[in-house]
C-alpha cells in the first residue's frame, strides 16, 4: 500500500517540510491535508548552476515541489488563502520551478476570504489570546463547520459566489463593527478580487479525491504531509491552545478523501527538543540561558511569523502520547545538530502533579500548567555533527541520546537530521 504520513509529532516546526523535501525524490505525488497558511515548512535547495544554496518557506505548497517528477495536491480540508498561494506560485516561478501540469487543487477545499483574518486579529486582541499566526484559520474553519464557508468550486459560479459571499460579509461587518469596533469590508470589491483568482486558479482546480484514488489504483506512491503537530491538533493537542484542524495521521484520510486501507506507514517528525510559538501550556519549557541558546543555535524564529519561538528539553510523556493517538511507526529526530555544544542535555520521562507521578498525558490546560518534569541527564557529546554523513560515525554520547528516545517512546529512530540541507539526513540501520 503506497500511502505514507508524515506528522508533526510535537507543537509543529519540528522540520517537516525538510524531511518531506528529502522523501520525494522516491514519490510520485505529495499531498497536504489540513491547515493553511498558517504553515511555514522550510526546504533548503543545494547550490546549483554556480548559484548558492537557497532556501524557500512554504505555506501551502507541498514540499515535494522542488522535484520535477512530483505533482503537489493541497487537499480539501485545507483552508487555501488564495492571496498567500498567488504570492507562493509567482516566488516558484520566479526560481525556475514548473508549477503548471504540477500542481493540483481539491475543488471542495474552503476559502480564506479578508474577513477571516480581520475577525481572526480581531479575537486576539481579546484576553483569552491562543496566539495564533492571524492567518484567518480559526474562522475559515468555524464558517466550514457551521456550513457557511465558501469553496474552491463556489469561484465557478458567479452567482453563487456573489450571493454566499454578500451573506458572509455582511455577518461579518456586523460581528466586526459590533463586537469588536473593528473597521468593515466593501462587499463588491472582494467580489471581483476573488473572480479574478478564478481565472489564475482554474487550470489547478481538480476532484483531487478521484485523482488521488485512481493514483492509488496506478499503485503511485503517495506523501501525506502534515501541518503543525499533534500536539496543536483541536481534538488531541492542549485545547484551547491550538490550530483548528487534525494535524494528526487521522486526518490525512479526511483530508484527502483516501480510505484509512490505503496507508501502509506514519512517521514522525520529532525535533530533538522542544519549540512552541504562540500561547498554552509547555511543560519543559526553560525560561532561561539554556533556552535562549537552543533559540539561538536553531535558529527558532517562526517561518510564518518571525516570532521568537518558546524553547525547552525535549518531553517524551508527550512523545508517547503523540505516538499513540497518530500510530507513529517510525521516527525522523531532526536538529540534532543544534545541541552539539550543550554540556548537560535533559529530556522529560515522566510528570508529577503535587509530588506524585502522573500515570496519563493530561491534554487539560489547568493540569498540563501545573505538571512538573522529571528529566533523565545525558551527557553532551560537544562535538560538530553538521559534517557527518553516517549515523555509526556520530559521536557515541550522540547515539546513546537517539536511542534513549526511541527507547522511551518504543519506536524505531528511522532518520536523524544534523542540518537543515538534504545532505545533511542520516539513515539509522
Ligand atoms: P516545519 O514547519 O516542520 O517544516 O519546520 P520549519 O521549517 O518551520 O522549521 C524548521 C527549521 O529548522 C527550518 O529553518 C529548517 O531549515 C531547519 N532545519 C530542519 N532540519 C534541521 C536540522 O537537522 N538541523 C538544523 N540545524 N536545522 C534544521
Ligand atoms: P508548521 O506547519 C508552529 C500555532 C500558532 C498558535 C496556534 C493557533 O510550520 O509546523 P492558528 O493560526 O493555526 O489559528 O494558530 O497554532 N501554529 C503553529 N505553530 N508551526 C505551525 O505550522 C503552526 N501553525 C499554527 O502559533 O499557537
Ligand atoms: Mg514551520
Amino acid at each position: 500500500m503506497p500511502v505514507q504520513i508524515i506528522v508533526g509529532a510535537q507543537w509543529g516546526d519540528e522540520g517537516k517540510g525538510k524531511i518531506v523535501d528529502h522523501l520525494s525524490e522516491n514519490v510520485d505525488i505529495v499531498a497536504r491535508y489540513q491547515g493553511g497558511a498558517n504553515a511555514g515548512h522550510t526546504v533548503v535547495l543545494p547550490p546549483k548552476n554556480g548559484k548558492p544554496e537557497k532556501e524557500f518557506v512554504l505555506h501551502l505548497i507541498p514540499s515535494g515541489i522542488f522535484h520535477k517528477h512530483v505533482t503537489c495536491v493541497i487537499g480539501n480540508g485545507v483552508v487555501l488563502d488564495p492571496v498567500a498561494l498567488m504570492t507562493e506560485i509567482q516566488q516558484l516561478k520566479d526560481a525556475g520551478i514548473k508549477i503548471t501540469g504540477r500542481l493540483r487543487i481539491s475543488h471542495n477545499a474552503h476559502l480564506i476570504m479578508p474577513y477571516h483574518k480581520l475577525l481572526d486579529a480581531a479575537r486576539e486582541k481579546g484576553v483569552e489570546k491562543i496566539g495564533t499566526t492571524g492567518r484567518g484559520i480559526g474562522p475559515a474553519y468555524n464558517d466550514k463547520y457551521m456550513r457557511t464557508g465558501i469553496r474552491v468550486v463556489d469561484l465557478l459560479n458567479r452567482e453563487v459566489l456573489c450571493k454566499k459571499l454578500k451573506r458572509n460579509i455582511e455577518t461579518s461587518n456586523e460581528i466586526l463593527s459590533k463586537l469588536y469596533h473593528s473597521q468593515e469590508l466593501d462587499v463588491d470589491s472582494i467580489i471581483n478580487e476573488y473572480q479574478e483568482f478564478d481565472r489564475k486558479f482554474d487550470e489547478f482546480i481538480t476532484d483531487t479525491s478521484e485523482y488521488l484514488n485512481n493514483a492509488l489504483k496506478k499503485k503511485k506512491v503517495i506523501l501525506a504531509e502534515g501541518a503543525q503537530g499533534a500536539l496543536l491538533d483541536v481534538d488531541h493537542g492542549t485545547y484551547p491552545y491550538v490550530t483548528s484542524s487534525n494535524p494528526t495521521s487521522g486526518g490525512a484520510c479526511t483530508g484527502l478523501g483516501i480510505p484509512p486501507t490505503s496507508i501502509n506507514s506514519i512517521v514522525g517528525i520529532v525535533k530533538a527538543y522542544s519549540t512552541r510559538v504562540g500561547n498554552g501550556p509547555f511543560p519543559t519549557e526553560l525560561k532561561n540561558e539554556i533556552g535562549d541558546n537552543l533559540r539561538k543555535i536553531g535558529g527558532e524564529y517562526g517561518a510564518t511569523t518571525g516570532r521568537p519561538r518558546r524553547c525547552g528539553w525535549l518531553d517524551a510523556v508527550s512523545l508517547r502520547y503523540s505516538v499513540r493517538v497518530n500510530g507513529i511507526q517510525k521516527v525522523a529526530i531532526t536538529k540534532l545538530d543544534v545541541l552539539d555544544e550543550f554540556k548537560e542535555i535533559k529530556i522529560c520521562t515522566g510528570f508529577k502533579v503535587g509530588g506524585k507521578k502522573l500515570n496519563h498525558y493530561p491534554t487539560d490546560t489547568q493540569t498540563l500548567d501545573t505538571v512538573e518534569p522529571v528529566y533523565q541527564t545525558f551527557k553532551g557529546w560537544q562535538a560538530k555533527t553538521s559534517d557527518i554523513r553516517k549515523y555509526n560515525k556520530l559521536p557515541k554520547e550522540a547515539r546513546l541520546y537517539v536511542e534513549a528516545i526511541g527507547k522511551m517512546i518504543e519506536t524505531k529512530i528511522w532518520v536523524v537530521s544534523v542540518g537543515a540541507r538534504r545532505d545533511q539526513t542520516l539513515m539509522v540501520k
